[in-house]
């Protein structure tokens, strides 16, 4: 018989957190007791689930007794005050914040890719960056037939990953420009994001380098566990709502034609091939919004490399690139 779990969503109320729920209850994860926690400005508030209704509470000391497993989607700060306490309560920490994901003792774990690497887990296993997974499910099925050997990725982020607020800034501004009216910056991002392009996604370092542009880089090796892949590129905010877009060309070992690629991309979990340009079919933001996959496209020989693929991924990063991810890995356990 299923066992039965009982779980607390930390960052209940948030745009992840809301979408782990949905997920769980679309997944029918087998649920004993469900917890919804959040800060003191939300206690109170409600949230359906399976049709019951849910208080959410403010996470506290008492928050993880008796529960097993804890999701968290309410950033770093958050995740390092209150993993300890889910820990010494005993439940085991899915936790989509980047607080944890580059510590040796915790695995950082796209389900499609390392399974085996969730069951060694030591209290704490991190769910990645919503880039970095798009674009691992994609190109992992590839390495195993020609070897990776370098990767450039550009990507076109959308707001949904900067939370709930974020969305709310680019409705506003959008607006604004529409009724040609000043675009008052709210703090959110440095400059107006609606009908423009952000390459600042997180602090750069001495070199120029994004700390989102260190996550695409450290977490795919991590993740694919090829501690040597050479990795580069640039992430990009953009002003689409929800669902990523990322321009990904890869360099192999051997020699991969491009019917192969897409024959091993059909067959591979997780992907859907979408690749008629002739016929204007290719993934799309505004048809991956609200879909589990990661749509892939544009799938042709790179016009510059030796042995490389270029091809367009596209997925929900609230769903794939976070929710999904990590019911996915609760299910492992
Ligand atoms: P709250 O609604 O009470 O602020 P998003 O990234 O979409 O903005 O969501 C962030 C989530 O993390 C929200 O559920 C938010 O709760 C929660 N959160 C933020 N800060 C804290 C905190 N200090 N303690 C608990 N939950 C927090």
């Amino acid at each position: 018989m299923e066992r039965m779990r009982s779980v607390a969503v930390l960052g209940a109320t948030g745009l992840v957190g809301r979408e782990m729920i949905k997920t769980l209850e679309q997944r029918d994860y087998p649920i004993s007791n469900l917890r919804l926690l959040a800060s003191p400005r939300s206690a109170g508030s409600r949230v359906v689930f399976r049709g019951e209704e849910f208080t959410v509470e403010a996470v506290s000391e008492e928050s993880f007794r008796n529960i097993d497993i804890a999701l968290f989607s309410a950033g770093g700060v958050t995740s390092k005050k209150w993993a300890p306490v889910a820990a010494d309560s005993g439940a085991v920490l899915i936790d989509n914040s980047s607080a944890w994901r580059m510590d040796p003792d915790v695995p950082l774990v796209v389900p499609e890719i390392n399974p085996q690497d969730a069951c060694e887990h030591k209290g704490i296993i991190a769910n990645p960056n919503c880039s970095t997974i798009q674009a691992v499910v994609a190109l992992y099925p590839l390495h195993r037939e020609a070897g990776l050997k370098y990767v450039n990725i550009s990507t076109y982020q959308s707001v949904a990953g900067t939370g709930m607020k974020a969305v709310e800034t680019l409705k506003k501004e959008s607006e604004a420009v529409l009724s040609e009216r000043d675009c008052d910056s709210d703090g959110v991002y440095p400059h107006q994001i609606a009908f423009n392009l952000l390459p600042h996604i997180g602090a750069f370092d001495d070199d120029g380098i994004s700390e989102e542009e260190w996550k695409m880089v450290n977490e795919s090796r991590k993740i694919m566990h090829l501690p040597q892949l050479k990795v580069s590129g640039i992430t990009v905010r953009v002003p689409v709502f929800r669902c990523h877009g990322e321009s990904v060309t890869a360099q192999f070992e051997k020699e991969l034609a491009p019917e192969k690629a897409k024959e091993i991309l059909r067959n591979a979990a997780g992907v859907v091939v979408m690749d008629d340009p002739q016929k204007a079919v290719y993934p799309m933001p505004a048809a991956g919004a609200g879909k589990d996959a990661v749509y892939v496209g544009r799938i042709r020989k790179d016009t510059g490399l030796e042995n490389a693929i270029s091809m367009w991924v596209v997925s929900d990063n609230l769903r794939k690139g976070a929710a999904l991810n990590a019911v996915q890995i609760a299910e492992i356990l």
